[in-house]
């Protein structure tokens, strides 16, 4: 374990299918006026929206809404609910559903006492909030981001072509999250599977970095089994409440700060999948499928010892004599055979790019440092063209 680090997470969490019965105790510690944040109507249709909205009546609450916010929020959005939130003076922000509105709403969160224009101060300057701000709940309806434990916010400019997160400090990261794996069950099968490989993503770009024995693999290793043994059995019985509970549980801990103690961390898969989203409007974890293969193939020398492990560690392949490249190669060979068999998207030609979008693309992919290769722009356009 190498590094110097800090460790704090203020999220407090409550887990299981009676969390939501703390709302209340939670609600006491804030505002009169909550703002509701929720997506495009998936709680009314399940009936969240109903439980939620009475146990707000019940505390006294005054209640205005945000809903209609869109996978991948875009900043038009995020403008309109500043103006929401400013109206009705809104001194608590309850996001109520998957990644996207609880991105939305941190993204809220620093927007509604800034001065300056938020997307250009968080996401092009990437300076931190000066401003009072608003606190944010959250009730969780779909497992992927880790967004409900974490302080990223990711907003997606049209207009400009850009998809970019800022992950924001301990003030900015939910006050408290309710983990109810009931509720993702109503999940449509494409976002449950592209949410579990959003996850199995996380871990990887915080282990695939570094060469020092240390703690975070050991525990990231023991994420990716629970997830892959957990995934194969909610693909074929999606209502199996102890697979989808443990699904949910992973997600948090793959991003909630663990498990990138003491790692540089890669995120470039990430970098990619984000600016095949601005092109795209794709699904997230859809987007990371897609590049993942030929980017892994791709740093997979730089990085040997460590895909040798993956191999060995997550897949359960046998060393038998082989060498470090023989394993790799069968890793990457193990976790390609999962993805199909769990039904994601391989190629980004499904997900509508064209080959004239591609340089545009590699424009769009920020370049990171803390993986096994910085990649150059040649390489970049090199895996974009492979993941067609
Ligand atoms: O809008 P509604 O009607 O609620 O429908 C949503 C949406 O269409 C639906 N859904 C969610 N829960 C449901 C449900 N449908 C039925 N039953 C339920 N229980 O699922 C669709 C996708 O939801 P969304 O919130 O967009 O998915 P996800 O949780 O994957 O969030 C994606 C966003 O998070 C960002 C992504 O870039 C993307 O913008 N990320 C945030 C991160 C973070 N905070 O750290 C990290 C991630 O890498 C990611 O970048
Ligand atoms: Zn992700």
């Amino acid at each position: 374990m190498l590094g110097n680090f800090s460790y704090h997470n203020p999220t407090k969490l409550y887990f299981g299918e009676n969390s939501l019965e703390y709302l209340k105790d939670e609600l006491k510690n804030y505002g009169k006026n909550v703002l509701l944040v929720y997506g495009g109507g998936s709680i009314k249709k399940s009936g969240l929206y109903d439980d939620i909205v009475t146990i707000l009546k019940d505390c006294g609450k005054n209640i205005a809404e945000i809903a209609g916010v869109m996978p991948n929020p875009t900043v038009e959005k995020l403008n309109e609910g500043v103006e929401i939130a400013r109206k009705n003076k809104s001194d608590f922000i309850l996001a109520v559903g998957g990644g996207s509105v609880c991105d939305y709403s941190k993204a809220l969160s620093v927007s509604i006492h800034c001065n300056d224009d938020p997307w250009q101060k968080y996401y092009i300057r990437f300076e931190e909030p000066e401003c009072e701000i608003v606190p944010v709940g959250c009730v969780l309806t779909m497992a992927g981001t880790g967004s409900e434990m974490n302080g990223g916010a990711v907003i997606t400019n049209h207009e400009s072509k850009l998809k970019i997160g800022h992950v924001f400090g301990d003030d900015v990261m939910p006050k408290f999250s309710i983990l109810n794996p009931k509720y993702t069950m109503t999940l449509p099968k494409y976002q449950m599977i592209a949410g579990i490989y959003d996850i199995f993503n996380h871990i990887c770009e915080q282990y695939f970095s570094g060469e020092d024995d240390n703690t975070s693999d050991y525990i990231s290793e023991g994420l990716m089994r629970s997830l892959i043994h957990s995934s194969g059995i909610a693909v074929n019985d999606p209502q199996n409440y102890e697979a989808r509970s443990n699904i949910m549980w992973t997600a948090t801990w793959a991003l909630n700060t663990l498990v990138a103690k003491g790692k540089s961390t890669d995120w470039m898969v990430h970098m990619l999948g984000q600016a095949v989203g601005a092109y795209t409007d794709a699904t997230h974890g859809m987007t990371l499928a897609a590049v993942s293969l030929p980017y892994y193939r791709h740093i997979m020398p730089y990085g040997i010892k460590k895909f040798a492990r993956f191999a060995v560690e997550v897949w359960g392949i046998s060393k038998d004599g082989k060498s470090c490249e023989q394993l790799a190669n069968e890793g990457l060979l193990a976790m390609e055979k999962w993805m199909k068999e769990i039904g994601l998207v391989m190629n980004i030609t499904d997900l509508g790019v064209t080959s004239d979008m591609i340089e545009g693309i590699a424009d769009a992919t920020l370049i990171l440092g803390g993986g096994y290769k910085v990649l150059n722009r040649e390489e970049i356009i090199g895996i974009l063209k492979s993941s067609m």
